[in-house]
């Protein structure tokens, strides 16, 4: 079983949840506490005007906690993300889900603990609901979205010109929001991959799934989730934001679409779920799967070992590639192939593989002692980046990025560029010396 329950039963079992039952506010408190306690687990279990609603945070807030989600180590996981995004598959459909225990027509989602996050925020968020759609000719696509509360059944949802868009620009507007998923469904929802390549169909792989139908409109929905809202894209525009992005800054106002929801379907005893903006859930759903694309597309150019989309970076502009460098050209091959992967990649940085790129100092200290940048460097002015950037432009998202090959040079003497090492450095023990 692939549900919320069952990994918050085993993060408990291990310690790792923290419980907040005293009463909390939605505005401010459970997102400060949220982030206080970023990345440990959280639940609140008693929300000043929700009481009918617990609230889960930070379930895969980082590789440790999704990697114990799949009873798998911490390095294998950009493995299985990848052997998932090859290998989709499709999960059993079931009768009868725990998501549809409560059937509520005509909802008022003021109900619902949405939370104002920061001062600036245009208006209440839920920021942890995927977004299911459906076309005939590609398929089912799961996708996140943040949506703003802005009526008693309406919500504007920040949509980038991806799959989504494309599915409701071909005329199908029917949507199911689902909210309070295992790790394995909400990491392969945060995959952007080939149209017609189903989320769905990518997270059974991760972890054997069950789906449901949707009750009004015709979609499969995790039949384990917690929450369902059911609705249509209507053809109204509203002003969505301002909202905290995963840079951690506001981004800016936009007309975007509104959904009415005419549905919502829970367990009994629900648990909703909210995801902090530019905490590490943001940044690591955002920058891991885009970790498989760019290992995929290096993997093409020259002979790689490990990707970091790095956390000072947002997990999501800035990029580290750890490469066993057989060809002069295969530092600047990798560069462009990583652009090519990640269009809102800014910045990357390609090194030996006696660097460890989880460690930025490690990676700086290659750009200290490898590059020279009249030769090593590749600036690329006027492209297309990240609309998430303050520094670049964010309505044409034009953007400067750069690439910085700081690989040893194969015909310099490659011992000047090692680390020196003083003998018995690693083996001794200091307790032996120091009583
Ligand atoms: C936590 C989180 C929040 C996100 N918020 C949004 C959003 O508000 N709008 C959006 O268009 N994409 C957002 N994304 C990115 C898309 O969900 C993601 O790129 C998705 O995989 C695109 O799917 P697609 O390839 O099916 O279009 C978010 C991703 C994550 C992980």
């Amino acid at each position: 079983m692939a549900g919320l329950r069952e990994f918050l039963s085993k993060l408990d079992m291990l310690g790792m949840l923290a419980k907040i039952d005293r009463r909390v506010s939605t505005r401010f408190e459970i997102p400060a506490l949220i982030k206080k306690l970023d990345p440990r687990p959280v639940i609140f279990t008693n929300i000043d005007g929700h009481e009918e609603f617990r609230l889960a945070a930070n379930m895969a807030a980082d590789r440790g906690l999704v990697a114990k989600s799949l009873n798998i180590g911490e390095e294998e996981l950009l493995d299985k993300l990848i052997h998932a995004i090859e290998n989709p598959s499709k999960g059993e459909i079931v009768k009868d889900a725990p998501c549809q225990e409560i059937i509520i027509h005509d909802p008022d989602l003021r109900r619902l603990p949405f939370l104002v996050f920061g001062e600036r925020d245009g208006g209440p968020y839920l920021t942890a609901g995927i977004v299911i759609a459906y076309d005939p000719e590609y398929g089912f696509n799961a996708s996140y979205h943040r949506l703003m509360l802005i009526g008693r059944n309406r919500l504007v949802a920040r949509i980038l010109p991806r799959h989504l868009n494309k599915y409701i620009e071909r005329g199908n507007r029917d949507v199911a929001i689902t909210i309070g998923n295992h790790p394995a469904f909400m990491l392969a929802s945060a995959v952007s991959w080939k149209l017609g390549v189903s989320e769905l169909d990518i997270a059974n792989t991760l972890k054997p799934m069950k789906y449901t139908w949707t009750v009004t409109n015709n979609l499969l929905v995790p039949a384990d989730c917690e929450v369902v809202l059911e609705g249509r894209v209507t053809d109204e525009w509203a002003d969505e934001g301002p909202f905290i992005d995963v840079t951690g800054t506001y981004d800016i106002v936009r007309k975007q679409r509104v959904i009415e929801i005419n549905c919502i379907t829970m367990r009994r005893d629900p648990i909703f779920q909210q995801i902090l903006p530019a905490g590490s859930e943001h940044r690591f759903l955002m920058g891991t799967p885009r970790e498989a694309a760019i290992f995929k597309e290096v993997s093409k150019v020259c002979n790689v070992l490990d990707v970091r989309l790095t956390n000072g970076g947002c997990n999501w502009l800035h990029c580290a590639i750890r490469i066993r460098k057989r060809e002069e050209g295969d530092g600047k091959r990798a560069i462009e192939a990583a652009f090519k992967a990640h269009r809102s990649l800014k910045h990357v940085v390609v090194v030996d593989e006696d660097i460890d790129i989880s460690n930025p100092s490690e990676v700086e200290w290659a750009l200290a002692t490898r590059t020279q940048l009249d030769e090593d460097l590749i600036l690329k002015p006027g492209e297309l980046g990240s609309s998430l950037d303050p520094s670049a432009d964010q309505v044409t998202r034009r953007t400067c990025k750069a690439g910085v090959d700081a690989t040893i040079p194969l015909d310099r003497d490659r011992g000047k560029f090692m680390r020196a090492r003083i003998p018995g450095e690693d083996e001794l023990r200091l307790e032996d010396y120091i009583k």
